[in-house]
């Protein structure tokens, strides 16, 4: 199954949930491809695969200037991350020349191109993570048209939230013209909770809001999340103190993807 992890809204934890939910499907022993689809490559270096000049590797950039069927399996590398999850986690990598291929969304099939990209290349992993950039331009497009399902992450804050309605309506109304006509959200993701006030009143009736499922438990604002990211580690073993507290939180949210992203 593909998932796009998307919000309009930047900085909500798109490529924290991204990279957390990889590293929690893998220690429930799934098999994880990461597809880095934002051009500013947060994805790519947290799983320990930055692009390296001096060691040039195929991205997403080319696979998708491509855009022919397949054609991913030739960037898609292991994560740099240490065993047992590099033999887990993959990732098909990005760089900042990704936004070049936002020009040629005018030209025939472009927003296929993706999935066309992706065929019969991820059917040996239980799962395709797509982490998207803060925008419903081409590259998320290209992410929706190559996705069954959308999570969607929200902070509990007024901006965070519209961010989310805006995904929504985009996957329901656009779905069709992406040529993914069953694609859906499959929940909202809250991240960065903190115990203020403007927080607890966003919570209250979030679900009625976006009229979808907010999975439990909430992701808390924990320096942790930073200490992983910025180390490439997953928080299992990135050596801050409430790491393995807060990746059973994630491991929580990976089994909902197992059990309702089945349904
Ligand atoms: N739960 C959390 N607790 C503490 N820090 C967090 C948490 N979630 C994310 N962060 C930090 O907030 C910053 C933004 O998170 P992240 O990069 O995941 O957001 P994003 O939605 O992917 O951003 P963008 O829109 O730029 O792609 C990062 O520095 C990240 O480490
Ligand atoms: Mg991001």
């Amino acid at each position: 199954m593909r998932i796009t992890i998307a919000n309009h809204k930047g900085g909500a934890g798109k490529t924290t949930a991204t990279v957390n939910l990889a590293a929690a499907l893998a220690e429930l022993d799934k098999r994880v491809l990461v597809v880095d689809m934002d051009p500013q490559a947060n994805a790519s270096r947290r799983l320990a695969r930055p692009f390296d000049r001096d060691a040039p590797q195929l991205t997403a950039s080319e696979v998708v200037r491509s855009g022919e069927e397949g054609v991913a399996a030739q960037a898609i590398a292991p994560s740099g991350w240490p065993s047992p999850y590099t033999e887990l986690v993959s990732v098909l990598p990005a760089r900042f020349d990704l936004d070049n291929r936002v020009s040629e969304a005018g030209t025939v099939g472009a927003v296929g191109r993706l999935r066309r990209a992706l065929q019969g290349v991820d059917d040996e992993y239980d799962y395709t993570l797509i982490d998207a950039q803060p925008s419903l331009g081409h590259l998320t497009q290209m992410a929706f048209a190559a996705s069954q399902r959308v999570l969607v992450v929200v902070e509990p804050e007024y901006d965070s939230v519209e961010g989310a309605l805006r995904v929504r309506d985009f996957v329901k109304g656009y779905a069709q013209d992406l040529g993914q006509p069953d694609l859906r959200v499959l929940a909202y993701l809250v991240n960065r909770a903190r115990r203020v006030g403007e927080h607890a009143f966003q919570l209250e009736g979030l679900a009625d809001r976006l009229e979808g499922d907010v999975w439990t438990p909430h992701i808390p604002e924990w320096t942790a999340a930073k200490d992983a990211a910025s180390s490439a580690l997953p928080l299992q073993i990135c050596g801050s103190a409430r790491g393995p507290e807060m990746a059973t939180l994630w491991t929580e949210l990976a089994k909902q993807i197992i059990v309702e992203g089945a349904a």
